[in-house]
């Protein structure tokens, strides 16, 4: 049986042993483990692949969304709308500086819908923190109107969407912070949690660059109360590292997903794209009825898939003080049943990505 894993770790450590040994020698016997040179030297090249003016490297994507809400002063009695069917994160940094989440349905692309946006607007709206799920971008010109007619912030929840453009710029350059997250899992990979916060404002940059090491200006002032969120050296020398693979990452995907449009049958539904969109695929989500019987059968045959995610965030336990039920987002609740993500990484082969689309032709008998 020809098995085709969702994630592939061995073979991105294959692919990088000798250079990942080099700087794990050098880390090591430098001994800069907290605040090495690597930091500034990642942030600078994240800024220049990104076109951000400032990039400030934080533990995780999910501080980036706290540092960043916080940095612009959001906090109780404020709401930031947000999409209900995105990691927990989103959601979660919203709580967690003390602001409510207010959430807005989605459109068929599964990103969250201007429209929907528009009208969950109250006087209490801080800020709209748009997710870009799967790596394929929101509808950026609509959502920044919004924002700018309503005078509101734009954190864009980029974590999925490294390397994405609209219009040739890149997604998270666009609103007034960007946040992104290197988990293991993303398409630009620390051994561990990671994450990154741009903006073009050189203010709430230092803010957060406070923030992230205790709010200590220099060794012995402590400026403003702060955390301790900032990202150890090593995993910035590997981000480095696999910041220069990206692009040949990015390639690789957006090829398995050019053989997946070509191959898949229309019964596994994708939206079409937004027109000036080039998506970083971090997932490949179709759209079935038959969700749960394919996922099984595939898992039969091999083949390993994910749901990104099948409970939405407000028919969470967690959430239920926010006074949602089922029915309050249908779109996102209707997706939930149907979405199925498929292998998408860069490490499968041609023929791997040909043997899914032939399975799943098959079981939907198309
Ligand atoms: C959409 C989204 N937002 C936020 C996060 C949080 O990032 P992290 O896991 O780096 O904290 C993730 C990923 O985990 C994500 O997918």
């Amino acid at each position: 049986m020809l098995r085709v894993p969702y994630v592939d770790f061995p073979a991105q450590f294959a692919e990088e042993r000798e250079e990942l040994m080099l700087l794990l020698e050098g880390v090591f016997s430098r001994g800069d483990f907290v605040g090495g040179a690597a930091i500034e030297a990642l942030e600078q090249e994240l800024s220049a692949y990104l076109g951000a003016a400032h990039v400030v490297a934080l533990n995780s994507g999910t501080d980036a969304l706290i540092l960043g809400l916080r940095a612009l002063d959001i906090g109780p009695g404020d709401e930031v709308i947000t999409p209900p069917n995105s990691f927990v994160a989103s959601t979660a940094a919203i709580v967690a500086v003390g602001a409510t989440p207010v959430f807005a349905d989605v459109r068929e692309d599964q990103n969250i819908d201007p429209a929907a946006i528009a009208a969950a607007i109250t006087p209490r709206t801080r800020a709209i923190m748009p997710v870009h799920l799967a790596g394929h971008p929101v509808d950026l010109p609509a959502i920044l109107a919004l924002a700018q007619q309503h005078g509101l912030a734009v954190i864009e929840d980029a974590a999925q969407a490294i390397g994405t453009r609209l219009d040739g710029r890149m997604a998270g350059t666009f609103g007034d912070i960007g946040c992104f997250s290197a988990h293991p899992l993303k398409n630009l990979n620390a051994a561990g949690d990671a994450g990154f916060l741009v903006t073009g404002d050189a203010a709430l940059a230092a803010r957060v660059r406070l923030a992230r090491s205790h709010g200590m200006q220099d060794r012995n002032t402590v400026a403003s109360w702060g955390t301790v969120s900032r990202l150890d050296t090593l995993q910035a020398e590997i981000l480095r590292l696999r910041l220069r693979h990206l692009p040949s990452v990015l390639e690789r995907r957006r090829r398995n997903a050019a053989s997946y449009e070509r191959l898949l049958p229309s019964a596994a539904f994708r939206p079409p794209p937004m027109p000036g969109a080039e998506s970083s695929f971090h997932l490949f989500v179709i759209q079935v009825e038959v969700r749960d019987r394919l996922k099984a059968y595939l898992l039969e045959q091999g083949i390993e898939t994910a749901i990104h995610y099948p409970v939405p965030i407000h028919l969470q336990p967690a959430a239920q003080a926010l006074g949602h039920a089922k029915g309050s987002f249908p779109r996102c609740e209707a997706q939930a049943e149907r979405i199925l993500s498929l292998p998408i990484h860069q490490f499968l082969s041609s023929f791997q990505v040909e043997h899914v689309a032939a399975q799943i032709a098959g079981f939907l008998g198309a």
